[in-house]
């Protein structure tokens, strides 16, 4: 039978209602500077599973204080971070959707600290501090601080993972070959570290709870590397245990002349697509895919499993509610809401 938007899919142990994904987005919201999640962020979330999403994943959360963007974002370095983010899980679970965590690191993006970390010391732009490159022993240590996180995730009760290897944040700058110039075994092999990620990850994960990765499929600065490469470092990763990739791009430095990101509906879904079928792997679409009938097409085609809707998602918390009425699909209206939609449920039968 043909799949579509509201076909549910299952991958290992998670089982989702729909295709509709909720992509990981900042809300720059905590409020003590602690990492610990706000009501906003569990008004936020809850609200997107009541609005029908059937997968949610929570925005960029760090393992270290020096690994956020700002001192606003979500961390999980400490175990008072758990039970903020329990909540959260228990909310989006209550209404009915799945929910994952995903877990990065800055790196030299890092905005409010003296001294950013990277794999060598080279600044985003002109106008970023240089950062200062990791020891080889320090790499090792940041591994375990990813493998910390993930046991803190899992004891949260996540059902999936989301590794943030994509928009030019630490694992991503590990893998660049334009921003690690590392003499070591981690500059030897670019993917090295991801890997020891995805290995401490899945000795923390439960078996059949799935890995997503978030990669950049192309890079957009002078001499960045295409789709040819992040296949390659894909299948490796891929190799180490990822199960599912999230497929962006860019992110990594200022914008060349090799081409700017698209601002057209799709512009990534030729990415995820070449990714899905070189690798044989399951993917989430990403970009621009807030047109029902166009996330709805991406899964009729096959050309992703998954369909993420972020800054549509941003402007309308019911869009996974709206999408079933426009194209007709059934899916559970909570009862509380059921007269908003009465008129577009009584057009479908
Ligand atoms: C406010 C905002 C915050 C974002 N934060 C993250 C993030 O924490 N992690 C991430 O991987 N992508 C982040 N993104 C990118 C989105 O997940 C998504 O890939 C992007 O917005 C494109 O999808 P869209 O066209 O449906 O919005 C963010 C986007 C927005 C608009």
């Amino acid at each position: 039978m043909m799949e579509h938007l509201f076909s549910p899919y299952n991958i290992k142990g998670l089982e989702l209602k729909n295709r509709i994904v909720m992509p990981p987005m900042c809300q720059y919201s905590v409020e003590n500077k602690d990492g610990i999640a706000t009501d906003w962020h569990y008004l936020h979330y809850v609200n997107r599973a009541i609005g029908g999403a059937g997968f949610i994943i929570i925005e960029m959360t760090d393992v270290q204080p020096d690994g956020r963007i700002s001192d606003y974002d979500l961390g999980l370095w400490s175990d008072e971070q758990i039970p903020a983010l329990a909540r959260i899980v228990e909310g989006c679970h209550r209404y009915g959707a799945k929910i994952a965590i995903q877990i990065g690191h800055t790196g030299r993006k890092a905005e409010h600290i003296s001294e950013p970390v990277a794999p060598s010391a080279i600044p985003f732009n002109e106008h970023s501090k240089i950062p200062r490159a990791l020891s080889t022993e320090e790499v090792k240590e940041m591994v375990e601080m990813f493998r910390k996180s993930i046991q803190r995730a899992v004891k949260a009760g996540f059902d999936a993972i989301e590794l943030h290897g994509a928009h030019g944040y630490l694992i991503h700058q590990f893998h660049s070959p334009l921003t690690n110039k590392r003499e070591d075994e981690y500059g030897r092999d670019l993917t090295k570290f991801g890997r020891e990620i995805i290995e401490a990850a899945k000795s923390e994960m439960p078996e059949d709870m799935p890995l997503i990765m978030r990669i950049s499929a192309k890079e957009y600065v002078e001499g960045g590397y295409g789709i040819n490469e992040s296949i390659e470092f894909a299948k490796e990763y891929q190799k180490a245990g990822v199960d599912m990739f999230d497929v962006s791009s860019g992110g990594e430095g200022p914008i060349g002349s090799r081409g700017r990101p698209g601002t057209h509906a799709a512009y990534q879904l030729p990415l995820a697509r070449e990714i899905k079928e070189a690798l044989h792997v399951p993917v989430i679409a990403v970009g621009r895919l807030d047109d029902p009938v166009l996330a709805n097409a991406v899964i009729g085609n096959e050309e992703a499993n998954l369909v993420a809707v972020g800054r549509g998602m941003l402007r309308n918390p019911h869009w996974a509610l709206e999408a079933a009425a426009t194209l007709q699909k059934e899916t559970e209206v909570p009862k509380q809401y059921v007269d908003g939609f009465r008129r577009l449920i009584d057009i479908k039968r």
